[in-house]
């Protein structure tokens, strides 16, 4: 976003000053000395000194010292010295949310101070600059080959990749190179190649509906249901399919809940819908893993047992149907924000056309990414972690997160404080074989194998009973009390579904491995507390507000709206607002 704003900060734009204005303060910035701020001359106020540092003249009253603040959005005509813009943009940044108690993000927030070092040494380093830094091409390609084994990618192919930035970058090249595999498949029968496809659940990211928009492919969202666990239901397949289908975006870990569809299945029906048509030149149709959280997290989590058992056994490249698998390092790869990964299990599935040829000092190098330039040190990271932590590491530190997670749903359902309370949306704390929980939470730890696999998040919300109970409270309130203490636990929609579930909002954990049991259990403390107080609050309220001339209903309405509106991030009536509606209004598919 070029330029951000709040609804009552106006468009900085607006805010330039006019070119008079900007004429008169150059003139006097040259014949005045620098003033002081009226009344002020003795306070230290560091944003009035830098204001007077970098408008000289411009700030004689605090009124208009106020105004000059809009000229954070101008580059200033002096600079500054660098310790004190240091300070002020520290000092400003103290005001965004402590990243570790942001529970409402998949991507890391933990480096080490080792890790560190190396980032620093690193961080000049252009990826791009092939010449310049043969190494750092070389760990890449050690990168590469590394995902390709996670991802069981079969030793007789010739896996290829490059690093991205994050998924986002990732899943456009992998729809694009669906897209034309499936032109060349088209034209070569003569087929018409102006209506392509492409078909992903209702509970995808952002990212890939952004590649259909971007690129030109119809978007064929199909809408999930509490039945297929809010996942691409296989059988309705059927309705979405046709010769102009690209491929299939299948998530390993979906946003919203941290379900992994299942590729088999999704496979199948793909089979059975091409047996059906023998007449479709679009043969093959592939499957493109959208693994921005399951592409390290199921490989280093579940045993090809484990997931056998619960009926994924194959969701990597040694699915025939799986020709490109991304991944987001920043994620459960535990870099820093901004790397990603596309791997195609073979080269022959990136075409020519996007490939590009350029020659170097040490020969022809091939660059198909979207950017050009991108930091270096990030892959430094992530080759770092590799070594560093050992397959082994990653299993250990991921087995913790899934254990907290569990024990983090069992104890919101067995709460005795809030009993009944919520339901859980997520499927890791149930058991595979009847869908239930343990009587001792020890048993997610000793028999992690007869548990469900997913992300290691929880989603949860109030439970129907409790609507019904206390159908005034807004589950939203619980999200923005929990801000109050710190936390960063977002309340969303559900995604887009057949059976109304999109109705009902879910609030979502994700367990980082930062967050420990210790930190869990205070949450679970700090959630009992809330729904206390919600309760201590509308027992008052409603007693007061029997004495309304109103029927139930509109005392109802009335305590639901009043709550609704103090849970709201903006002020303002959402109801006749269509445009505060639209941007209050979020979605799980812009998280990340
Ligand atoms: C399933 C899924 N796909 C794609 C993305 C986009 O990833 P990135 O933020 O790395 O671009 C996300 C982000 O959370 C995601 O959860």
């Amino acid at each position: 976003m070029l330029y951000k704003h709040t609804n009552n900060q106006k468009n900085p734009r607006t805010l330039y000053p006019k070119k008079e204005e900007q004429e008169e303060r150059i003139a006097a910035q040259t014949t005045q000395t620098r003033k002081s701020i009226v009344g002020l001359e003795d306070v230290k106020l560091l944003s009035s000194q830098l204001q007077e540092m970098s408008y000289p003249g411009a700030t004689t009253t605090l009124e208009q010292s106020q105004t000059t603040l809009a000229n954070s959005y101008v580059i200033p005509r002096h600079g500054l010295p660098e310790d004190v813009a240091y300070n002020l943009v520290h000092n400003e940044l103290n005001l965004d949310g402590n990243p570790h108690l942001n529970l409402a993000s998949f991507v890391n927030t933990t480096t080490t101070d080792i890790a560190n070092k190396l980032i620093n040494e690193n961080i000049n380093k252009n990826l791009a600059d092939n010449d310049e830094y043969p190494q750092l091409i070389e760990l890449t390609q050690r990168c590469i080959s590394m995902l390709a084994q996670l991802w069981k990618c079969s030793p007789d192919l010739e896996p290829i990749g490059c690093a991205t930035t994050g998924s986002s970058e990732a899943i456009m090249l992998g729809g694009l190179a669906m897209k034309k595999k499936w032109e060349h498949r088209m034209q070569d029968a003569g087929k018409d190649i102006s209506k392509p496809n492409i078909i992903m659940s209702s509970a995808c990211q952002v990212a890939l509906e952004k590649f259909a928009r971007y690129f030109e492919v119809e978007c064929r969202l199909v809408p999930v249901s509490k039945k297929s666990h809010y996942m691409l239901d296989p059988k309705s397949l059927w309705d979405y399919v046709d010769e102009n289908t690209i491929g299939c975006f299948v998530i390993l870990g979906t946003t919203y809940t941290g379900h992994l569809e299942n590729v088999e299945k999704v496979a199948d029906v793909l089979t059975e819908i091409e047996n059906q048509n023998p007449t479709w030149s679009n043969k093959d149709i592939p499957i493109h893993v959208d693994g921005a959280s399951g592409g390290f997290i199921v490989p280093l989590s579940f045993h090809t047992d484990h997931m056998k058992q619960y009926g994924l056994q194959r969701w990597g490249f040694n699915h025939p149907r799986v020709v490109s698998i991304n991944t987001s390092s920043h994620k459960f790869g535990l870099t820093t924000p901004g790397l990603g990964w596309v791997l195609w299990k073979d080269d022959s599935y990136l075409s020519n056309e996007l490939r590009f040829r350029l020659k170097y000092l040490g020969g022809i190098e091939e660059t198909f990414g979207l950017n050009f330039s991108r930091p270096g040190f990030q892959v430094v990271h992530q080759y770092f972690n590799f070594v560093s932590m050992g397959l082994n590491g990653y299993k250990a530190l991921f087995k913790k997160s899934i254990f907290v997670s569990r024990v983090f749903a069992h104890s919101l359902l067995t709460s005795k404080k809030m009993p009944g309370y919520f339901d859980i949306v997520s499927s890791t704390h149930e058991r595979i074989s009847d869908g239930g929980i343990p009587d001792y939470v020890s048993d997610y730890w000793d028999n992690t194998q007869d548990y469900k696999p997913g992300i290691p998040l929880v989603a949860f919300k109030l439970s129907d009973e409790f609507h019904e109970n206390f159908p005034e409270i807004p589950q939203a309130m619980i999200s923005s009390m929990l801000r109050s203490r710190g936390w960063i636990i977002p309340n969303y929609p559900l995604p887009k579904s057949t059976d109304d579930s999109d109705q009902c909002e879910v609030l979502r954990v994700v367990f980082r491995s930062e967050m420990k049991l210790d930190l869990a259990q205070m949450l679970l403390i700090d959630i009992e507390g809330i729904i206390t107080k919600l309760l201590y609050s509308y027992t008052k309220v409603s007693k007061e507000a029997q004495h309304m001339q109103a029927t139930p209903e509109s005392r109802r309405s009335f305590i639901y709206e009043m709550l609704l509106a103090l849970a709201s991030p903006e002020e303002g009536d959402t109801e006749t607002n269509p445009e505060l509606k639209e941007r209050t209004s979020r979605n799980y598919r812009g998280t990340c």
